[in-house]
């Protein structure tokens, strides 16, 4: 009796094995589960009629039976995994050509703009002055009025403005130009100040050679008890020499704006012709007025510049255009 069950066991096992074997899908695996480890399968009922067996044979029937469930277990398990990893495509060995260099990949650089403002802000911080960055988003107050520049003010007409918000009642805008970085500064530290804010700005223009509607400034500050005129001259003869070499010529000439008292414009020599780079002048009594500062006992110069007009100038880039076009063939250059 002892034998039989034995034999059988054997043939049982067999039997299981075939039939996994010949199991390829997922569904006639499952159905192969059920039928031989299921709670209803071959091996439970066989397990569960141990205890039917004459007493001294009930020990090692069943712990036979156990084995063999285990092994079943083992190889369905083996089973599912090489079915699922034969689903799998895997490339032919000679797909792939190890001999073959790698693909390097191009490494970015600095925009143009990045670069150039990089190096005014240098000169200027060898100089002392420390750099300070503002808002894109900027009051109206902060761009216009605290500069000056009250709403009917024709000077508004000059920067032609982008709104963001004009119902509220701090309208809001894109800066058009960072002197708004003069105000936020002072109001926020007493002289002496020395700073130098760079950013973009923008303004609601016709396009050409040389204006964007978006573009870099290069905004200074200083103000400080006996700050004159010449030491404008001074500060902007110095940073054309650096940026320019010391042979450049270069001009200064009244001009307008209405932050500034007297106001200049500077322009250097380009092949006889002269290029205006920057605005500047003496800090108007009432813009130091409007932060709390008392202009009797301050005064300050100011300045700001276009770091897309000095790399012109720089690199002989006739369109400012190229700027901001990402075309690789123009950037890659720097
Ligand atoms: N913000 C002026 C503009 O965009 C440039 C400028 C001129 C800045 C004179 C200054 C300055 O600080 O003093 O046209």
């Amino acid at each position: 009796m002892a034998e039989s069950a034995a034999a059988s066991t054997q043939e049982l096992e067999r039997a299981a094995l075939d039939s996994l074997a010949a199991a390829k899908s997922e569904t006639e695996l499952e159905d192969w589960r059920i039928a031989y480890l299921g709670r209803r399968g071959e091996l439970s009922v066989r397990l569960r009629s141990v205890g039917s067996l004459p007493a001294e044979q009930r020990r090692e029937a069943g712990a036979s039976l156990n084995r063999l469930k285990s092994r079943l277990t083992t190889a369905f398990d083996e089973a599912v995994q090489t079915a699922s990893q034969s689903g799998r495509e895997t490339a032919p060995l000679d797909a792939i050509d190890i001999t073959l260099p790698g693909r390097r990949s191009k490494l970015g650089g600095l925009h143009p703009s990045e670069m150039m403002m990089r190096e005014i802000l240098e000169v200027f911080n060898d100089m002392g002055f420390q750099t300070v960055e503002g808002p894109i988003v900027e009051l109206e107050k902060y761009n216009f009025d605290m500069l000056n520049v009250p709403p009917d003010h024709p000077a508004r007409d000059l920067q032609d403005t982008l709104w963001i918000d004009r119902k509220s009642r701090d309208k809001v805008l894109l800066r058009t130009q960072t002197s708004p970085m003069q105000i936020r500064t002072m109001e926020k530290q007493k002289p002496p100040v020395r700073i130098v804010s760079p950013g973009l700005c923008f303004r609601h223009e016709a396009t050409d050679a040389t204006h964007e509607w978006q573009f870099h400034q290069v905004e200074g500050l200083a103000v400080d008890e006996g700050v004159t005129m010449s030491d404008l001259k001074g500060t902007l003869y110095e940073f054309t020499r650096r940026i320019f070499g010391t042979q450049r010529k270069i001009r200064f000439r009244c001009d307008y704006f209405p932050f500034v008292e007297p106001g200049v414009d500077v322009s250097v020599d380009w092949n006889g012709r002269w290029v205006e780079i920057m605005g500047a002048g003496m800090v108007h009594p009432k813009v130091l007025e409007g932060v709390g500062y008392d202009s009797s006992k301050y005064t300050g110069f100011a300045f700001g510049m276009g770091p897309e007009r000095i790399a012109m100038l720089r690199y002989n880039i006739e369109d400012i255009r190229h700027f901001f076009s990402n075309d690789l063939r123009f950037l890659s250059q720097f």
